[in-house]
């Protein structure tokens, strides 16, 4: 594994991607933050050693290199879920690679459904915790002690400070941020009313499919992580309509001015 990273690392440094401090993973339907970055490199994941192929979105699925206000960033366009039929290993690698690269900041963005009832379609909402459902943990086999260590602390996943400036900065632009637990479930099914009624009662307020991966491997390397989930649609057991791809989609792309937004006045201040 180690070889591998390190391949793929040689690989981008040959190109000349400079040194990111700051790596930021795109969720389904939100790569337009990719507008706002002055790119300096696009590499298609296909030609990095090691990297896997993005199955769906196949003008995506680049590692993208370049500055937001002048900060260096490396943005992952086109994220890898385990329902895609992905291990763990592969949906995590690129995460991995921007550590070696010297990146020491994570920002990831999702589409979730909301439990909450409070919550509104096509709002967003800063991860405060997660509970991972999913059937597995990226650091499952033997320990890459270069990376970090056997039992990684798991007691505050999210950075504080990140949170706190994020929610200073949503206040000053006027844009609702809410806060709660982020489940991630297997999918790619969506789920039955019954399996919402659990998800409520386990105490998380969004559902979905990815991220938790990413954020235990950047925790298990000591990065600082924050994360916003856009809220695409409505998960009330009590009042379930049958889901519509379209809406989601068209609630994550109106969220996503904001959240371009939001993580843009972040890397100003990181
Ligand atoms: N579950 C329900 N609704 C959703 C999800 C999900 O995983 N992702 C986006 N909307």
């Amino acid at each position: 594994m180690m070889q591998k990273i390190n391949e793929a690392v040689a690989f981008l440094q040959k190109q000349g991607i400079g040194n990111p401090k700051v790596g930021i993973v795109l969720g389904t339907g939100l790569g337009g933050l990719v507008n706002n970055v002055d790119i300096s490199h696009s590499i298609h994941y296909s030609e990095i050693p090691h990297f896997p192929e993005s199955t769906v979105e196949s003008h995506s699925g680049r590692l993208i290199f370049g500055t937001m206000n002048g900060q260096h960033v490396v943005v992952m366009n086109g994220r890898f879920h385990f329902y895609e039929g992905y291990t763990f290993n592969q949906i995590t690698f690129g995460v991995r690679v921007m550590k070696m690269l010297g990146v020491d900041t994570l920002l990831v963005s999702n589409a979730a459904g909301g439990i909450n009832t409070h919550f509104k379609p096509a709002s967003l909402m800063l991860i405060d915790d997660h509970i991972n459902m999913l059937p597995g943990n990226p650091l499952v086999g033997k320990n890459l002690d270069e990376l970090g260590s056997r039992f990684p602390d798991m007691s505050a996943p999210y950075d504080a400070g990140l949170i706190a400036r994020m929610e200073q900065i949503a206040a000053n632009e006027s844009i609702e941020l809410n806060k709660g637990v982020y489940v991630a479930w297997i999918g790619p099914s969506l789920e039955t009313r019954a399996e919402y009624r659990f998800i409520k009662v386990m105490g998380a307020d969004a559902v979905g499919m990815s991220t938790v991966p990413e954020v235990i491997v950047a925790r298990h390397m000591d990065m600082k992580v924050l994360a916003i989930s856009v809220i695409t649609d409505l998960c009330d057991p009590d009042n379930l309509k049958p889901a519509n791809i379209n809406d989601i989609l068209a609630n994550a792309a109106r969220a996503e001015k904001d959240l371009v937004k939001l993580f843009t006045r972040l890397i100003l201040e990181l």
